[in-house]
């Protein structure tokens, strides 16, 4: 009796299937931000959200689950129930680099979740409080060189992009920095605007109003290009040290087993969202950079996130941090 009624509910919940998506969303949509408050993926998350609940109908309510570097949010995204109620917003360290940090990590990226879609990729700077004794990139690396341990490195945590893209330059510059970890890099710049922490390397979107208020120094972007939002922040080609080439991103994602239709929706929401005048504006003017259209499809996130995977795990291993 009971192997009838169990196949009698699963067929249901199929026959149901379109008609679930048709009635989705009909209550609110949690997005897990995996860092604190009022940092960058926070900022490009709410900024998403904004538009996406005016098109879905329904408020998407933004909740912080800070900690270890951004893994202990998204473990509890993909072990939440596959409805289209729990989504997340990921990026480069939680979706690329964690698994080589993390040995024991409780999700496989290109396993446990389902891909809604690219948002931002966000170039990172290499930033210092506003009093550091040096007047660009190249005194810059030599003090800190000196300094070794006496130099203080803030990060969201161990996998973040902050300390991912930080570990790349410290293995470069030959850098030893201590390493202050924080909830995200909000709470992060915060130190660094009163001088508590030496520098950091962050996303631009966390970073254009400090710069331009002068209340931090940035001494290079790791792009090829300068940035439209930073004109005069000089690339590190110009700045000296040309290899040091590194950007982020930051993606949404559901859990595996959240039907196609209701991550097709969210998709569609979400390509609206980049296609709005007034969210493309708020995004850019941070120094965002925006997924062109083939981009934008779920598809093409589920292939970047295993490209991004393949691409860290070598990098992080030849920088030594494993294990630290
Ligand atoms: C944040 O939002 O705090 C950052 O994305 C953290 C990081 O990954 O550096």
């Amino acid at each position: 009796m009971r192997t009838i009624l169990t196949a009698l509910s699963v067929a249901a919940a199929f026959a149901a299937g379109p008609a679930m998506a048709q009635a989705y969303p009909n209550k609110p949509i949690t997005m897990i931000v995996p860092f604190a408050a009022g940092g960058p993926t926070d900022v490009i998350a709410r900024i998403a959200a904004d538009n996406m609940s005016k098109t879905l109908g329904q408020q998407i309510v933004i909740e912080n689950v800070a900690g270890a570097g951004g893994t202990t949010g998204s473990t509890r995204t993909a072990q939440s129930v596959p409805d289209g109620y729990t989504i997340m917003m990921g990026h480069m360290g939680t979706h690329g680099a964690a698994p080589a940090l993390y040995p024991n990590l409780k999700y496989d990226p290109t396993k446990d979740f389902e891909p809604i879609g690219m948002v931002a990729g966000t170039p990172i700077l290499i930033v210092a409080k506003k009093t550091f004794p040096a007047k660009d990139l190249k005194e810059f690396l030599a003090k800190a060189k000196a300094d070794g341990d006496k130099i203080n490195e803030a990060h969201a945590g161990i996998g973040s992009v902050s300390h991912t893209t930080c570990l790349l330059l410290n293995a470069q510059a030959g850098l030893k920095p201590t390493q202050v970890p924080y909830k995200g890099t909000g709470p992060a710049l915060n130190d660094l605007v009163s001088g508590q922490v030496d520098f950091m390397c962050d996303q631009i979107v966390n970073l254009v109003e400090q710069i331009k208020g002068g209340n931090i120094k940035a001494y290079a972007i790791a792009t090829p290009e300068r940035s439209p939002a930073l004109p005069d922040v000089p690339t590190t080609k110009e700045a000296g040290l040309p290899e040091y080439q590194v950007s982020a991103w930051n993606a949404m994602f559901a859990p595996k087993g959240t039907p196609k239709d209701i991550t097709a929706k969210l998709n569609d929401a979400l390509q609206k969202a980049l296609a709005d005048e007034n969210t493309r504006k708020r995004l850019l003017e941070l120094g965002a950079v925006l997924p062109d259209k083939a981009g934008q499809t779920q598809d093409a996130l589920g292939t970047f996130v295993g490209q991004e995977v393949a691409r860290w795990t070598p990098v992080i291993k030849a920088s030594g941090a494993v294990g630290q």
